[in-house]
């Protein structure tokens, strides 16, 4: 009889497909409820991570933080993903996915959802629970058995390469957001948080228990989540609704080349689409599926997408961004006049009614004839990425209504209902409506070494009665 550690190979070729050493392969010591029970684990605390992470979008001032949790909820809900397939492979239904796999687990990620500001919330997630994600992935990847159970091996590996990642993030993150690294209270809070996981016998269970859950360091226990928009100093005027993009960009007067500046502003106020769709997703956190979630959280992180190509054009045209006023109204007034069924038929009507002639493909025309490459670079994908969602919109908002018409009607409905407030909002001294456009294109042409078209200067209309679709009010 040949000896694991004395076996040869073909010419000695890796054996068994290059998984692991042979004597490795002999080791008995794992079994399938050992793999579904570290995996559902991790799927809990990835999952409430993903959630906490959507439900603090709108909220967080920080325009960077918005795009980072709107990014790292959406790869977080990608490996839930991909857990929740490998534990569906391994003879489980009932899958038992929605089970609280651990209470202490539990209390320590409401700890987290508790925390009263960015700092704390950034150190739970960032410095406590994803790198200790990541130990606990490293344990499965090495102890699952690397040939009986190698697609839960593959899973591990790639879960530790995408939270790495995360972890690098967070780490720049804290460092640029706290005045005071050694900060009693900070460190205070971070043991405390170990001491919660530690109880649980860390992510994985994998540790023995360390005995009775401490005392919760928050007096009061319900979650932070507040649907109305904040913006940070940089936002300066977000209520004013003074220039109407669409206008100018469906004027077959104006340039191709005038009209990107027009897109890259539209881009970027796309920011109101995650603080839009966070709500939607939050609220319907228990009426909707799994896959819902995921669809949905993969199309909010588009739109944050959009918005930073947004600001990329802006930095790329030399053109100081934060000089324009972003507006948020469309978020704030869909997030605090609508429901969130009614909201998705908002975005589902709008964005639908981007995929005719005159939508997408128009903007990426535009962008193709105007010269800028960067401008035709992103509205290609920007078009790409719409045709996607307007296919999530089919799967998960549609099949509610009888008809597409019907679900159409109501998304149109739902909009008209909304009220865009502009003479309010001026009438409260939150806003002028200033025309923002002629500076904005003045400091373009200087860059751009040209002479502003008189028509495209003059260019002065507003969303006082006209909505996005140039619909009037
Ligand atoms: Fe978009
Ligand atoms: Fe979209």
């Amino acid at each position: 009889m040949t000896l694991a550690n004395q076996y040869k190979s073909y010419r000695g070729l890796p054996p068994l497909a290059g998984l692991c050493s042979m004597q490795r392969a002999t080791q008995p010591n794992w079994s399938l409820d050992d793999s579904v029970t570290r995996l559902k684990r991790l799927h809990y605390v990835l999952r409430r991570v993903h959630e906490m992470m959507v439900a603090r979008i709108p909220s967080e001032p920080v325009y960077e933080l918005k795009m980072a949790y709107s990014h790292h909820s959406y790869l977080c809900a990608e490996q839930v993903d991909m857990i929740r397939r490998r534990v569906g492979e391994m003879r489980e239904p009932p899958l038992g996915l929605d089970k609280v796999p651990d209470d202490a687990l539990q209390l320590t990620l409401t700890e987290i959802d508790g925390a009263p500001n960015t700092i704390q919330f950034l150190i739970g997630i960032y410095s406590v629970i994803i790198p200790e994600c990541v130990a606990a992935c490293q344990r499965l990847g090495q102890q699952a058995h690397p040939l009986a159970d190698a697609p839960t091996v593959r899973v591990a590996k790639l879960m530790v390469f995408e939270l790495t990642e995360l972890c690098q993030y967070g780490d720049a993150a804290v460092e640029c957001l706290t005045d005071d690294p050694q900060d009693p209270k900070l460190i205070a809070w971070r043991s405390h948080l170990n001491a919660c996981l530690e109880v649980a016998g860390m992510i994985d269970g994998s540790q023995p228990s360390t005995g009775d859950f401490p005392q919760s360091w928050h007096v009061k226990k319900e979650t932070i989540y507040d649907k109305q928009p904040q913006r940070d100093e940089r936002f300066r005027d977000p209520y004013n609704a003074g220039v109407n993009p669409e206008s100018f960009l469906y004027n077959p007067e104006f340039s191709a080349r005038d009209k990107t500046l027009m897109m890259y502003y539209k881009r970027l106020r796309e920011i109101d689409v995650p603080e839009m769709m966070a709500s939607i997703i939050v609220e319907l956190r228990t009426e909707e599926p799994w896959d819902f979630h995921m669809e949905m959280c993969r199309q909010l992180w588009d739109e944050a997408r959009h918005a930073m190509m947004g600001e990329v054009g802006f930095v790329a045209q030399g053109i100081d961004w934060t000089e324009i006023p972003i507006n948020f109204t469309w978020s704030h007034n869909l997030n605090t006049q609508l429901n969130p069924r009614e909201r998705h038929g908002v975005l589902f009507f709008i964005e639908q009614g981007l995929m005719p002639k005159t939508g997408k493909r128009y903007e990426w025309e535009v962008a193709t004839e105007s010269g800028d490459p960067l401008s035709a670079l992103f509205q290609d994908f920007d078009w790409a990425d719409e045709v996607l969602h307007a296919q999530i919109g089919r799967r998960w908002y549609v099949p509610r209504y009888d008809s597409l018409k019907e679900a159409m009607a109501y998304g149109d409905a739902c909009w008209s209902r909304v009220l865009s407030q502009w003479q309010e909002y001026r009438d409260q001294g939150l806003t002028e409506h200033e025309n923002w456009w002629p500076r904005l294109y003045t400091t373009a042409c200087k860059n751009w070494g040209t002479t502003p078209d008189p028509a495209a200067l003059a260019f002065c209309e507003t969303y006082q009665d006209k909505r996005a679709d140039l619909e009037q009010l």
